[in-house]
């Protein structure tokens, strides 16, 4: 079943290319987005919302929080993303112009299903649920629904599971843009080629491999890290720290780099390695003045950097760059060297990469 792979966690990371041209085959053949991607009645379910809400645990949780950037941006729709075991129990205002989205890898996790059910009890009507298992609770309880084709993920980390979804919840912006006509033809035929593209993008990601590897060496040693991002990439950073902690046992935690200076640039000294999402967009030159106050206080920096972020490899600074910098679709590139360098921390340091301890596949109860 392995093949040539050592875990299944390194297997799934590295069938994210084939995975995500699974989830995008819909779309292969050219043509554009329709609201039938998400279910029949789409259109009806679809037209009229003022505002997603989206709800999820963990890495889920995550892609959501990154589909805001792009709902917000491209859809020009308000967006919130609430953790599940929070939603489910937070005295909210109920909308029934909301589409609540919820997102599972299993489609069985308690408290996202829980959730689900408040909204729907509170009368909000309007449910999408993205998924990786059809036949799943979460998929039953929805009126729509979008099934991620990443095949069995059975890894307790979830990597491929994420990139998939990632997809997923662009190909919903594209669909919401377009139905409040705010995506013209245009716009439409490059979103889709950005889309059809990944696949071929994210290989060229994962051959960094034995770079990262050799990152992974001299992280292994380490207590703790420090994730920085921005914008769309604030989250990759959470999920790099996610990732580091759950499989690896290092203690990370991600911030947005802007936070840096209201309280964590304390903790940073020559032991404390600061992990930069640094694609080359609107952001950088904010991001690269943040670096410079790590680096002044003798943190270690290693940047994720995208060809033509011109930032210098020099003493306590390491670079490795990416292929390419790829719009708005670029945290579906920049979360991959997370996953591998977090990977093979754990190998390095000897930790049950596939069932790390504590820790359940699926989390079926409360
Ligand atoms: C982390 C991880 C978990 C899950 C979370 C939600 O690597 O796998 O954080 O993402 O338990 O699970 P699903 O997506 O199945 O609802």
């Amino acid at each position: 079943e392995l093949g040539q792979y050592r875990h299944y966690m390194q297997k799934e990371i590295f069938e994210q290319p084939q995975a995500l041209a699974n989830t995008l085959e819909i779309i292969a053949g050219g043509g554009s987005v329709n609201p039938q991607l998400f279910g029949a009645d789409a259109s009806g379910v679809l037209n009229g919302v003022r505002q997603v809400l989206i709800i999820a645990c963990g890495t889920s949780y995550h892609a959501g929080l990154v589909a805001r950037y792009w709902l917000e941006a491209v859809a020009r729709i308000p967006c919130t993303v609430e953790i599940a075991s929070e939603y489910r129990y937070r005295d909210s205002v109920p909308d029934p112009d909301t589409l609540v989205v919820v997102i599972s890898q299993s489609g069985e996790t308690a408290d996202t299903l829980a959730a689900l059910k408040h909204a729907k009890a509170q009368g909000m009507g309007r449910t999408l649920a993205i998924c990786n298992v059809p036949e799943s609770a979460i998929v039953r309880e929805s009126r729509l629904r979008f099934i991620t084709r990443a095949g069995p993920e059975i890894g307790v980390a979830s990597t491929k599971a994420f990139t998939t979804q990632l997809a997923a919840l662009a190909l919903l912006t594209l669909a919401l843009a377009k139905i409040a006509g705010r995506l013209d033809a245009d716009a439409e035929s490059r979103a889709l080629n950005g889309l059809r593209h990944l696949p071929v993008a994210v290989q060229k990601v994962l051959e960094l491999e034995p770079e990262i590897e050799q990152w992974a060496q001299r992280f292994a040693a380490k207590h703790h890290a420090l994730f920085l991002g921005r914008g769309r990439h604030w989250p990759i950073a959470m999920e790099g720290a996610l990732k580091l902690k759950e499989i690896s046992y290092i203690h990370a935690e991600a911030y947005a780099a802007g936070e840096l200076k209201h309280g964590p640039l304390a903790l940073v000294d020559k032991d404390m390695p600061v992990i930069a999402i640094a694609p080359a967009d609107e952001l950088l030159e904010k991001l690269k003045s943040n670096l410079q106050e790590v680096r002044a206080r003798g943190g270690e920096l290693y940047v994720f950097a995208d060809a033509g972020s011109e930032i210098v490899e020099s003493e306590g600074v390491h670079i490795l760059h990416m292929p390419e910098h790829y719009g708005m679709l670029s945290p579906v590139l920049h979360v991959i060297p997370l996953q591998l360098l977090s990977y093979h921390a754990a190998l390095v340091k000897g930790t049950d990469v596939d069932k790390p301890r504590n820790l359940a596949k699926s989390v079926t109860v409360e």
